[in-house]
C-alpha cells in the first residue's frame, strides 16, 4: 500500500499532468487560496468545491472564473455543477472524488474531521490555520499528522509567514546567534473589529452560527486561536518548535456586550512560560477606537529584533532584511505544488499543530483564571463539538468566567 503511495506524486513529477485541485470551503480566504494555488502551477485546474452554503460556494465560483479570467488563467477554472458539494458532508464527496490537492478553508472547528478525510483519501493538503479548537481536535489531527508522513502527503500549513522570505531570513539571523539567547519575546496583534455577517428570519440558530462563526468559541476557538495564532506561531518558531511549560493570563469581554458578539472574548494578555526560563508575553485585542500594532518584539542576550520589521539589532549594527518580497500567500503554493512535481515531501503538521495548541492553552488560562501546564492542556478531553451537525436549535454558550469556568 506504501510502495503505491509513493508513486503518487512521481505520476506528476514531468509538468505535464494536470494536477487537479479541490476546495473545501468557499469563503474569503478560500478563494483566495484557490487564486495562489492557480497561480503556482502552470497546469493545475480547480476541477471541484465544496461550501456548506450553496450561495457562497456560488459567489466564490463566479470570482474566481472572473479572476481567472483577468489574470489570463481562464482554463484554470473548470467546476461542472456535479462537482459543487454542499451541505456538512460535501466534504466527503469532494475528498472521494479524483482530485489530488484539497484546499481546506472551513472555520476551524471542521479542520480536524475534513483533514482527516483527505488524508485518508490519499491526497496532498493546504491546510488553513488554526487547525483544531479544542485538545481533542489538535490529537486528532496529530495522528492524521502521522498518517500523512507515512504516505508521502505534502501537508503546507497556511500559517503562512512561515512563508514569507523577510521572516525567514529574519529567523535564521537569530538562529544563528545574531541576538544570542533568547530571553523575552512580546507578541501584539492589537487590531479593530471584524465582521459580522447579521441574522436573517429563515435561518436556523445553527445557521446563524455556522455563518458568524467567529463569535462562537466551537468554530472558531475564539480570537486568540483564530487570529493571534499567527503571531503564537511566531514565538513557537523562535523557541525551536519546543511547546512552553506553563501559561497564565488575562482576558475578557469589555466592548462586545451585545448578544451579537456571541460569547468570545474581545482581549486576552498571555504569559508563556519555557522550561529555560524564557517568557512569551501575547497581547490581542479586538476593539475599534484604539491603537492597533501587529509585530514581534525578541529580546536576545546579545540584542534584539522585530520580526515582522524584518530586523536585528545586535551591538552597534542593524541588520534589515532588504530582498525580495513575494506574496507569502503564493510561495505557499508554489511550495507545495513544486514539492508534489519533485516527489518531496513538505509536512508542517507537527507545528501547525502545536501553534493551536499553544493559542488554545492562552485561551483557557484566560477564560479559567488558572495556571495551566502544556501537559495538562495536551491530556485535556475538552471537546466543543455539537451533538450533531444538522441546521436547527443549538445551544449559545455561556460566557466564561475566570474564577468560576472550570478547565475541562
Ligand atoms: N492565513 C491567513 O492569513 C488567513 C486569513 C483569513 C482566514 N484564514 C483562515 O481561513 C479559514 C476561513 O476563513 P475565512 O475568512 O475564509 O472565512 P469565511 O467565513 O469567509 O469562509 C469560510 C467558508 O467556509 C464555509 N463553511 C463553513 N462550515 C463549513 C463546512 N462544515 N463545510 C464546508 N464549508 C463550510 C462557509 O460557508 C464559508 O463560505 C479560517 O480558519 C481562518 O482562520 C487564514
Amino acid at each position: 500500500m506504501v510502495t503505491s503511495l509513493h508513486s503518487a506524486p512521481a505520476l506528476h513529477a514531468a509538468g505535464d499532468d494536470v494536477i487537479k485541485v479541490g476546495l473545501i470551503g468557499c469563503g474569503g480566504r478560500g478563494t483566495g487560496a484557490a487564486v495562489n494555488a492557480m497561480r503556482a502551477d502552470a497546469n493545475m485546474q480547480l476541477v471541484a468545491m465544496c461550501d456548506v452554503f450553496p450561495d457562497r460556494l456560488q459567489q466564490s465560483r463566479r470570482v474566481l472564473e472572473q479572476q481567472a479570467k483577468q489574470q489570463g488563467m481562464a482554463g484554470k477554472v473548470n467546476v461542472s455543477d456535479e462537482r459543487c458539494y454542499t451541505g456538512f458532508d460535501g466534504y466527503k464527496q469532494l475528498v472521494s472524488s479524483d482530485v489530488d490537492v484539497v484546499l481546506l478553508c472551513t472555520p476551524p472547528h471542521f479542520r480536524p474531521q475534513q483533514l482527516r478525510a483527505a488524508i485518508v483519501a490519499n491526497k496532498h493538503v493546504f491546510c488553513e490555520k488554526p487547525v483544531a479548537v479544542d485538545p481533542t481536535g489538535v490529537r486528532h489531527v496529530l495522528e492524521t499528522v502521522a498518517m500523512a508522513k507515512q504516505k508521502d502527503l505534502n501537508l503546507v500549513s497556511g500559517l503562512c509567514w512561515r512563508y514569507d522570505l523577510g521572516v525567514r531570513a529574519t529567523m535564521e539571523q537569530i538562529k544563528e546567534g545574531a541576538i544570542g539567547d533568547i530571553q523575552t519575546v512580546q507578541e501584539n496583534y492589537l487590531t479593530g473589529t471584524l465582521w459580522h455577517r447579521g441574522r436573517k428570519e429563515n435561518w436556523s440558530e445553527m445557521e446563524y452560527q455556522v455563518r458568524n462563526w467567529l463569535y462562537f468559541t466551537w468554530l472558531s476557538g475564539d480570537h486568540i486561536v483564530e487570529q493571534h495564532i499567527h503571531s503564537l506561531d511566531k514565538a513557537l518558531w523562535l523557541m525551536d518548535d519546543q511547546p512552553p511549560k506553563v501559561a497564565f493570563g488575562l482576558g475578557g469581554r469589555q466592548m462586545r456586550t451585545e448578544d451579537k458578539w456571541g460569547h468570545v472574548f474581545d482581549h486576552f494578555a498571555v504569559c508563556y512560560e519555557w522550561e529555560n526560563g524564557a517568557k512569551t508575553f501575547a497581547f490581542t485585542r479586538q476593539m475599534s477606537g484604539c491603537s492597533n500594532n501587529v509585530e514581534d518584539y525578541v529580546q536576545g542576550t546579545k540584542g534584539s529584533a522585530r520580526i515582522l520589521h524584518n530586523s536585528v539589532t545586535g551591538g552597534d549594527t542593524t541588520w534589515r532584511y532588504r530582498g525580495a518580497k513575494p506574496s507569502m500567500y503564493d510561495v505557499e503554493h508554489k511550495e507545495l505544488f513544486a514539492a508534489i512535481r519533485s516527489g518531496d515531501t513538505i509536512n508542517n503538521g507537527t507545528y501547525m499543530s502545536y501553534s493551536t495548541m499553544l493559542a488554545i492553552l492562552g485561551r483557557e488560562v484566560c477564560y479559567t483564571g488558572k495556571s495551566i501546564t502544556w501537559d495538562q492542556a495536551m491530556k485535556s478531553e475538552m471537546d466543543l463539538s455539537p451533538t450533531q451537525y444538522e441546521f436547527g436549535p443549538v445551544e449559545v454558550p455561556a460566557i466564561a468566567q475566570p474564577g468560576k469556568t472550570p478547565f475541562a
